[in-house]
């Protein structure tokens, strides 16, 4: 079913009229994008822009565009930390970061990933660890990877109260198991598996599928069948949303260029650009001028000359 059947279909969730709540006996005005308010935007047909964003500055510049979702991504650990890939990063990493990305926005809805092996081994433990993520680091949403194998965990995790991101496709955390960043679902039978992945995570409540890595005739007929947004990202331009990396969108690995990933800006040049600048100012003695230094009175100046027993400067003199 295309967008416009789905607004006509319309869906089975209460969406908010206003941002209004009742809180504490008096109503008070919700600043960030709700759940509810997403879901409402893709029955309107709105096209949803989502972006990574993994610390105070980058979600400060991010939230102020508006943008309606923040995702602190599990790729934190490729962009921001160092690592290969996304299986090293620990919860506390990822609270650590998405609480900053928190206090650095106040509009849009902020989602946190959860790191493999968080939510896997154990469901109580996966329910305690994506309560961390609402409790410490203030989000209002966690995503996990995986299919139907995490469709009844989602329903726990929807049914305590928090709400849910699925993401299926390329999971990268299954990146040993999947043998590499390779699209998925490209055989018809991948495909109709994926389609049963997407509408099991449905079932169980999730608010939104990120779908990655896959056809674009397959993410479209994932977005037909449900009544959640679909987050594309290297799956084409039929799904109710598109999710990037901040990184890759503002091209600060200047090295890397992936095809699912667009650039709109060179930042990487730009920023090595302007310290070259930098040590080159520094190195000719150009940086800093009096613009950017403090001086003291002329009084307090002579003073401190004559404590230190110094010969009057020229500037003195003069
Ligand atoms: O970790 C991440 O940034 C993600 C997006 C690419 C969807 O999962």
């Amino acid at each position: 079913m295309a967008l416009s059947a789905k607004l006509e279909k319309g869906h089975r969730y209460n969406t908010a009229a206003s941002q209004a709540i009742l809180f504490g006996g008096c109503e008070r005005q919700m600043a960030r994008l709700t759940v509810t308010q997403v879901l409402e935007m893709a029955r309107k047909g709105e096209r949803i822009a989502m972006i990574t964003a993994y610390d105070y500055p980058s979600a400060q510049l991010v939230d102020a565009t508006g943008v309606p979702i923040v995702l602190v991504g599990d790729s934190l650990g490729n962009v921001m930390l160092g690592y290969e890939g996304t299986i090293p990063v620990t919860m506390d990493e990822m609270i650590h970061h998405t609480a900053a990305v928190v206090r650095g926005s106040t509009n849009a809805l902020v989602v946190g990933d959860m790191p493999f092996m968080s939510y896997q081994a154990l469901d109580s433990e996966a329910i305690r660890n994506a309560g961390r993520f609402l409790k410490e680091a203030g989000c209002q949403a966690v995503k996990l990877e995986g299919g139907r194998a995490v469709a009844p965990l989602i329903r726990k995790l929807v049914g305590y109260g928090i709400p849910v991101m699925g993401h299926i496709g390329f999971t990268p955390q299954s990146v040993n198991q999947l043998g590499g960043a390779r699209v998925q679902g490209r055989s018809s039978e991948a495909a109709r598996e994926l389609i049963e992945d997407a509408l099991a995570l449905e079932r169980a409540g999730a608010f939104s599928i990120v779908l990655e890595l896959v056809p674009a005739q397959v993410a479209r007929a994932i977005t037909e069948r449900l009544e959640i947004p679909t987050i594309g990202i290297g799956a084409g331009p039929d799904c109710d949303g598109q999710v990037q990396v901040f990184h890759d969108l503002l091209g600060l690995y200047p090295t890397l260029q992936f095809r699912h990933a667009k650039r709109y800006a060179e930042l990487g040049e730009a920023i090595q650009a302007a310290v070259r600048s930098y040590i080159q100012d520094v190195q000719d003695g150009a940086f800093p001028t009096d613009a950017h230094s403090f001086s003291m009175s002329a009084e307090e100046e002579t003073r401190f000359h004559e404590l230190l027993g110094d010969a009057p400067s020229q500037a003195q003199v003069g």
